[in-house]
Parts: C-alpha cells; sequence; structure tokens
C-alpha cells in the first residue's frame, strides 16, 4: 500500500542527511551551517505540507492522544500489536520532538553566528547539548524501526524510500 507521498520522502530525506552529516561535519565551518540550513527549510516545507499533504502526512491524522500511546505500546508486548497505516502514536510523537530539535538546533546556530551572541559559551553549550538529545531521538527511531520490523514482519526502513507498506 502506498503511505508516504514524494514530498513526504523527499523532505524526510532533506532533513535526516543533513542531521546525520552534521554529527560527522561538527563545528561552525560553512558545509556544517549550509546543511543545518537545508535541514532548516526542509522542516519547513515539511510543516506546510503537514497542513495541506496527503492523508497520512497531515499532522491532524497523526494519532496523539496519551491513550493511544499507553495502548499501543501494551499491545506491542502481546502476540497482536496494535497496526497502524500511517505513523504509530509513539512515532508521533518522536517526530514531533526530531522536528523541535531541528527547529532548535538551527535557531542556537544563527544565533551563534550573531554579533550579538558571538563566543557566548552559553550558547554553544545548548547547542551542542541540543544536538545530543536529537541524537537520542534518532536512535529511538532506528530502535522503534527495528521493532515495527520484527513485530510486523514488514520491511520498515524502506517505507520512507518506496512509499509503501506492507
Ligand atoms: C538510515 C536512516 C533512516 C531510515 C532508514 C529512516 C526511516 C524512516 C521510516 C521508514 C519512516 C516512516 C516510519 C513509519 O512508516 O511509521 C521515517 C519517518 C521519519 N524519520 Fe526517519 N529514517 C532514517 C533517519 C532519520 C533521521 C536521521 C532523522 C532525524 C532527523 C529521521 C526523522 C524522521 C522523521 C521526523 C520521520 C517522520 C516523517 C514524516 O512524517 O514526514 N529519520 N523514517
Ligand atoms: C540541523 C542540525 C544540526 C546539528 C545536528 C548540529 C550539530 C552540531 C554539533 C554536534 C556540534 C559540536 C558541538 C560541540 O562541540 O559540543 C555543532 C557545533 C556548531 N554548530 Fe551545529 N548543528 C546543526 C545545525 C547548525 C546550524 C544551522 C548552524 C549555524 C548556522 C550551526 C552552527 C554551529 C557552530 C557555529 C558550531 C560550533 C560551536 C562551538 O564553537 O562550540 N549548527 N553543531
Amino acid at each position: 500500500m502506498k503511505i508516504w507521498d514524494l514530498p513526504t520522502r523527499l523532505f524526510h530525506w532533506l532533513i535526516a542527511l543533513p542531521v546525520l552529516l552534521n554529527y560527522i561535519l561538527e563545528g561552525g565551518e560553512s558545509p556544517h551551517k549550509i546543511l543545518g540550513y537545508i535541514a532548516l527549510v526542509a522542516l519547513v516545507a515539511r510543516i506546510y505540507w503537514g497542513l495541506v499533504g496527503g492523508e497520512h502526512s497531515r499532522f491532524r491524522s497523526f494519532p496523539l492522544s496519551l491513550h493511544k500511546v499507553r495502548i499501543y505500546l501494551v499491545s506491542l508486548l502481546t502476540a497482536t500489536p496494535k497496526n497502524y497505516v500511517g505513523h504509530n502514536p509513539m512515532a508521533s510523537w518522536v517526530y514531533l520532538g526530531i522536528w523541535l530539535m531541528v527547529f532548535l538546533l538551527g535557531v542556537s546556530g544563527f544565533m551563534m553566528g550573531l554579533d550579538a551572541f558571538w563566543g557566548e559559551e552559553w550558547l554553544e553549550k545548548t547547542h551542542g547539548a541540543l544536538a545530543t538529545i536529537t541524537k537520542f531521538m534518532v536512535l529511538g527511531h532506528f530502535l522503534g524501526i527495528l521493532v515495527d520490523t520484527i513485530k510486523f514482519k514488514r520491511k520498515t526502513w524502506l517505507a520512507m524510500i518506496t512509499g509503501k507498506k506492507e
């Protein structure tokens, strides 16, 4: 079944690849800044798409109620885990969290370049801390994909490339 339309997949990789690369190219050099801004622009595009885009990509269809998160997590411990066509409730929260982090990384990175904040240690520390928190959220994302792959016996990691889910 086709779940993720082309813009959703495109914006995913325009956010994911720069973020991953920025852990290698860390520091204030131009590639790091350019990649950071690419992620930021893609994030703005993704937010727009979340308002007007395809059914499963729309924020309105994210199952965000905490009740649903609990039911979902408990169901993972059973033989009949609850299946969601789009994002599951736990993943929806992780994605909102990652998007917020990418926004804050972009803003704190931009601020470091302003005269008013030049060389401010607290800002550099904040940017580094945000990057560390994001790293753990991305690890959580990978763990979620692994759990989905095992529980539903499907190639979940392919979904953001092909757009299809079994
Ligand atoms: C090799 C690396 C990655 C793979 C294979 C991958 C794969 C996926 C897949 C399959 C989904 C959809 C899950 C579902 O069907 O419920 C997804 C969604 C998502 N991933 Fe990744 N991902 C990767 C890296 C990243 C990174 C580094 C980030 C952090 C910036 C990230 C952030 C997200 C977000 C925010 C979504 C929600 C997408 C949307 O609704 O637009 N991913 N990813
Ligand atoms: C979007 C994702 C981003 C990620 C994952 C990221 C990650 C990182 C990491 C891991 C470091 C090293 C921190 C440390 O040494 O403790 C760093 C440093 C830095 N980043 Fe980013 N960054 C991002 C975006 C940006 C943007 C958009 C800018 C600016 C336009 C920026 C500017 C900087 C600067 C100037 C430093 C050096 C800070 C220092 O001197 O300690 N970053 N970033």
